[in-house]
């Protein structure tokens, strides 16, 4: 498997995030070996309902879906994760195919690496070809034997801003070629309680995977952060259509980052933007599906209209 020093990967960016006014960190930082970790316990817990209600559609949904794509696709993923939910499409495919080729693709290689253990031991006919890398390089992609399918779930897409999705979009369709295709799960937009719970819950889990930020930071940076000295901040921003996940400086502060050889200074109340989760109506999914360069095919929704997962098509 590929790798690579982390110290020199998130060092920049975690120089460019925090000298910036307001402090921000881009959210792909939050994913070294503990993060997904306490990503993948978030998955289960009773207020997150993104990854059980897509899992639910791709459960229901998965032969039809399987039934509109190519004869003998190669399935790339992008922040793939530890691919749970995407076993279960990989399970209906191989009804259709008797070998599959799966790419997937992350920044956390310890999630890759249980990515690669689960499928292989659940499912012996798909060979699986992990790479450690961020969404910026895609030539992955084309190195594969068409016809393609791009997985992109989970409302991965919604950690971007829409300016940035759209290019991503429009990045991988530019690798593909007429008929591939790409699978996108978007957490669409429903009642603010029920959103609002999802990001701060009971158990905490949510907290400390926002926190774990500042003990990467301590460990790859040599940072100073003293976590329980910031809070956990999340809330529904209405006239942004998206959650946000913040760090909440509780004191007037001084944190020395000797790799960054810097003392940031941080004011009572002062945040740190760590994340943001768009949520999507039904209308902007498929608006965004074609500003990327995809003709949209089809769409599945649960029965609440939660979650959508949409399968578009290079034309
Ligand atoms: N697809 C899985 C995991 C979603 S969590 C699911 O639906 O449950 C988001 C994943 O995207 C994480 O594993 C994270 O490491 C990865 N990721 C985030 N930003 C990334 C980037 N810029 N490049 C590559 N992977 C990224
Ligand atoms: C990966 N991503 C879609 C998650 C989300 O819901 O935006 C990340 C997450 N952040 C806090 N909880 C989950």
């Amino acid at each position: 498997m590929i790798t690579f020093a982390p110290d020199i990967v998130i060092a920049g960016d975690v120089r460019e995030g925090l000298s910036r006014t307001p402090k921000m960190l881009p959210p792909k930082l939050l994913y070294d070996a503990q993060g997904s970790a306490l990503f993948e316990q978030i998955t289960c817990l009773p207020e997150y309902y993104p990854t059980r209600t897509e899992a639910a559609i791709l459960t229901a949904h998965g032969d039809e879906i399987c039934s509109r794509l190519g004869r003998n696709v190669s399935v790339s993923e992008l922040g793939a994760g530890t691919a749970t939910k995407t076993r279960i499409l990989l399970r209906s495919l191989l009804q259709r195919q008797s070998r599959v080729n799966y790419f997937p693709l992350d920044v956390s290689d310890a999630a890759l690496q249980l990515a690669k253990d689960e499928v292989e031991r659940e499912l012996g006919a798909v060979n699986v070809n992990p790479h450690v890398g961020d969404f910026e390089d895609l030539t992955f992609l084309a190195g594969q034997t068409p016809p393609r399918l791009v997985l992109y779930i989970g409302s991965s897409i919604g950690n971007l801003e829409q300016e940035d999705a759209i290019s991503l979009l429009q990045n991988i369709a530019q690798q593909l070629s007429r008929g591939d295709q790409l699978l996108l799960g978007v957490d669409l937009v429903k009642n603010s309680d029920v959103m609002h719970a999802a990001y701060n819950d009971s158990a905490g889990i949510t907290a400390s995977f926002n926190k774990n930020l500042l003990v990467r930071i301590n460990r790859e940076l040599g940072g100073h952060f003293e976590p329980d000295a910031f809070c956990h901040v999340s809330f529904w921003n209405e006239v942004s259509s998206r959650i946000e996940l913040h760090l909440e400086s509780t004191c007037s502060q001084s944190v020395r980052v000797d790799a960054l050889d810097t003392t940031l200074r941080f004011y009572q109340g002062e945040r740190i933007h760590t994340e943001n989760s768009y949520k999507y109506t039904l209308e902007c999914l498929e608006r965004l599906l074609q500003r990327g360069g995809f003709a949209v095919e089809q769409t599945w929704t649960d029965r609440d209209c939660w979650f959508a997962v949409s399968l578009g098509v290079i034309t």
